[in-house]
């Protein structure tokens, strides 16, 4: 692996500037009103209390209480230590039944065939495919067989979606298809992504959006079986720009999907 990539491009210092200010800064996937597949999937795990999870890219720790209620064993890793921080600070003293781990979850050499469950929400960012890949290639090596991949991870179509909304109500205002184009590209805030790679980049993060074909096509290409798609389902609200204005259509997502190694 390049240098490059071990060091993961900086990522760690930035992400750990916006540890303070992440509940601003992020849609949360776990807020009322939002419908998200994986705490069903979560709800759905036999034995639990008889099982290992760990948390990969956990932040600042929003799914680890009911991990911590539910689960044997939980491990908690982030390569920014302002995100474990405040992850251990919002368990308290439940924090001494989680084990920490501060280090890219490319790194999991030490732990093969350790877990029964692995959890990424939002954090298969990377925006180097490179470490994208060689992170699942270890998550399913440190999975047990018969072991569970959940994740949940931001969709780039959903962008597009929510463009073609924006543009089709500045046409329906009497605005010039030129004009329509790009009031919506203003809203719908194009500057901050790359569609043709899928990438999106703000206040110094680069991340990774994804499309559906890619989800499957990279799980396969690490050694992941039975990819199950489905959809995290956020209301049209304050968080959304244009919000209210589209109550009346689909909602928008991300992705969210289920495999096995
Ligand atoms: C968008 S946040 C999501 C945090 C949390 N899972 C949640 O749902 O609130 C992404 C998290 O993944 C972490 N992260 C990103 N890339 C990582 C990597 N290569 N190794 C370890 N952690 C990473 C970041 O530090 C950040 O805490």
């Amino acid at each position: 692996m390049s240098l490059e990539l071990a060091s993961s491009h900086g990522q760690d210092r930035h992400w750990s500037r916006h540890a303070a200010r992440y509940d601003d800064l992020f849609l949360d996937p776990f807020r009322p009103g939002v419908v998200n597949p994986l705490l069903d999937a979560l709800d759905a795990v036999q034995n639990p209390e008889s099982k290992s999870v760990i948390d990969l890219g956990c932040g600042t720790g929003p799914l680890l209480p009911l991990l911590t209620r539910r689960f044997g064993a939980v491990t908690a890793l982030d390569f920014a230590p302002a995100m474990i921080d405040r992850a251990r600070k919002r368990l308290g003293e439940a924090a001494g039944h989680v084990t920490f781990e501060t280090r890219p979850m490319h790194q999991l050499g030490d732990f093969a065939g350790k877990f029964d469950v692995a959890v990424a929400i939002n954090s298969l960012v990377m925006p180097d495919v490179r470490a994208i890949d060689e992170t699942l290639r270890a998550v399913h090596a440190a999975l047990k067989p018969g072991g569970l991949l959940l994740a949940i991870v931001p969709a780039m179509d959903a962008i597009r979606y929510h463009t073609m909304l924006l543009w089709d109500q500045a046409l329906d205002q009497g605005r010039e298809p030129e004009s329509a184009e790009r009031l919506a590209a203003v809203r719908g805030e194009h500057a901050y992504y790359d569609f043709a790679f899928g990438r999106f980049l703000f206040q110094g993060l680069r991340q990774k959006f994804w499309e559906s074909f890619e989800i499957e096509y990279r799980l396969r290409k690490a050694g992941f079986s039975d990819v199950a798609l489905d959809r995290v389902l956020y209301p049209w609200d304050d968080d959304q720009i244009g919000g209210a204005e589209f109550a009346d259509q689909p909602k928008s997502w991300d992705w969210s999907f289920a495999a096995h190694p």
